[in-house]
């Protein structure tokens, strides 16, 4: 790879302006980190990185399959670039990430887009400056989708988008074939990272002041599985937390059916986890627990939320749930609806569900209409609503620690989350931007507690 780096580079600098790239990543912050990592080859080859496209010498659109309207709007991205190829004809546009692995899409984008030059999968980034090399010698179509290998590449430089907040990922790819799910197909079976370079990665991140480390997989209970006499994710956990310095660790996601005790009290020993946890259930009823190949019932997923909550009793979880996933009927949703009310998440992401070609779940004849779906969807999110508004009355009158991350849309109120992953607003110079405060709460809004700064 490095060769191909300094030929590119060689190309790049010894032209008389500056050339700049711009990366437009979609999808879930495992998508966001491996853009980091793009930015920081193009950084290695001699671009200039840059936020506004218009001005780009290369774009870049990393990509997500998850669901279908995530791939339209990529596609509508592409569609809409047409017309910088046309003020630019030596504008390099390239596809990365999730969607760059699916072979009909590649087929689509050929087809249909026959003016990007550059696909590349989640498995090839390694191949990118070679592509990039070969279309700057003139290449009409660089493509490459390997299969996957198993070797972790370390080597990548990250240019990070925050000073504040760094993800890292602890393993790849997934093993559970969720039935509906496209990511075991596109980012290939689980590989989980070193533990001491994870251990390393982080503090260093720590020295160089970040404040919130977020360990990312797609299952992180089953971290280290794939490695011998690797450590379990609940140590890893607490050897991250044994690093000294003052920040939080949160993660994601974890799987409910590898989710112990022993996470929870790992989350309880560890002060510097935050006190949260995304368990994403899907669905409330066991049937379509089952037809999604989820390998937990809910009442085995019940044994977690309570045992969590014996140690805290209004512990913060938060959910993904999936509403229409086929032939789901009304008796299935009101399982759902029941669920939620008897957990009280404080904060839902929901998704109707969408077909992913390749996935088991797109052969089922789905008798579902869309419109049934819809009406679901609507109701679901009023009861969401309404036990959100009473549950985060609880924070009023408490003092929550606070890491400020920005400015929020109102002049002069700033904002940030919690341990529990509450959103926190309050009065304050911009200067506390990236610092822990005390806020002590007054009011509950829309998502979101207000409070005054002591
Ligand atoms: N590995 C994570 C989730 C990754 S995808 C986990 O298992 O929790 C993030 C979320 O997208 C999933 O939790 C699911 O709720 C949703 N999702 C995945 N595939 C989907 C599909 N085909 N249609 C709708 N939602 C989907
Ligand atoms: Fe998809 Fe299931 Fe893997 Fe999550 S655990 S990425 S939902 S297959
Ligand atoms: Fe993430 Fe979307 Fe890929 S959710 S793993 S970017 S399909």
């Amino acid at each position: 790879m490095q060769e191909y780096i300094q030929k590119v580079k060689d190309i790049i600098t010894s032209k008389d302006k500056q050339s700049m790239a711009y990366v437009q990543t979609f999808g879930c912050q495992l998508n966001f980190s491996e853009g980091e990592k793009i930015k920081g080859l193009l950084a290695q080859m001699g671009y200039g990185l840059t936020d506004i496209p218009d001005n780009a010498d290369i774009i870049i659109f990393n990509t997500c399959a998850v669901r279908e309207n995530a791939e339209d709007r990529v596609f509508g991205q592409i569609g809409a670039i047409k017309r910088f190829k046309r003020t630019n004809p030596n504008l390099i546009v390239g596809i990365s990430g999730c969607m760059a692995q699916e072979k009909h899409i590649c087929d689509k984008v050929k087809k249909s887009y026959p003016y990007v030059d550059i696909v590349f999968g989640t498995s090839a980034m390694d191949k990118f400056p070679k592509l990039l090399l070969n279309v700057l010698n003139g290449q009409k179509h660089a493509f490459d989708i390997t299969e996957y290998g198993d070797i972790i590449d370390e080597s990548f430089n990250q240019v990070r988008d925050s000073k504040i907040f760094a993800s890292v990922p602890i393993m790849y790819g997934c093993n559970n074939f969720c039935t509906y799910c496209i990511v075991p197909y596109v980012r290939g079976r689980e590989r989980s990272r070193k533990s001491k370079t994870i251990i390393n990665e982080v503090t260093q991140l720590v020295y160089n002041g970040y404040k919130e480390i977020m360990l990312l997989g797609q299952n992180v209970n089953s971290y280290g599985n794939d490695l011998e006499d690797e450590i379990s994710f609940p140590e890893l956990l607490r050897s991250i937390n044994a690093i000294e310095g003052d920040f939080i660790i949160r993660f994601m996601s974890s799987h409910p059916k590898d989710a112990t005790p022993e996470l929870i009290d790992t989350i309880f020993e560890c002060d510097k986890v935050g006190k949260h946890l995304h368990l994403p259930v899907q669905c409330g009823s066991n049937s379509i627990l089952q037809a999604m190949n989820r390998r937990y019932t809910i009442e085995k997923y019940l044994e977690i939320i309570d045992y969590a909550r014996s140690k805290c009793e209004d512990f913060s979880f938060t959910t993904d749930i999936i509403i229409g996933f086929p032939n789901e009927t009304d008796a299935d949703f009101q399982s759902t609806v029941d669920l939620i009310k008897r957990v009280k998440y404080d904060n839902i992401y929901s998704f109707i569900y969408s077909k992913r070609s390749g996935t088991k779940a797109s052969l089922i004849d789905d008798k579902v209409s869309d419109e049934t779906k819809g009406r679901r969807m609507r109701e679901f999110l009023a009861v969401q609503r309404d036990i959100t508004d009473k549950s985060y009355k609880r924070f009023i009158g408490r003092t929550m620690r606070v890491l400020v991350s920005g400015e929020s849309k109102t002049k002069g109120v700033l904002t940030g989350k919690s341990s529990e992953y509450i959103i926190v607003e309050f009065i304050g110079d911009s200067s506390l931007i990236g610092k822990f405060v005390n806020v002590k709460i007054t009011q509950s809004r829309n998502w979101s507690v207000f409070g005054e700064l002591i």
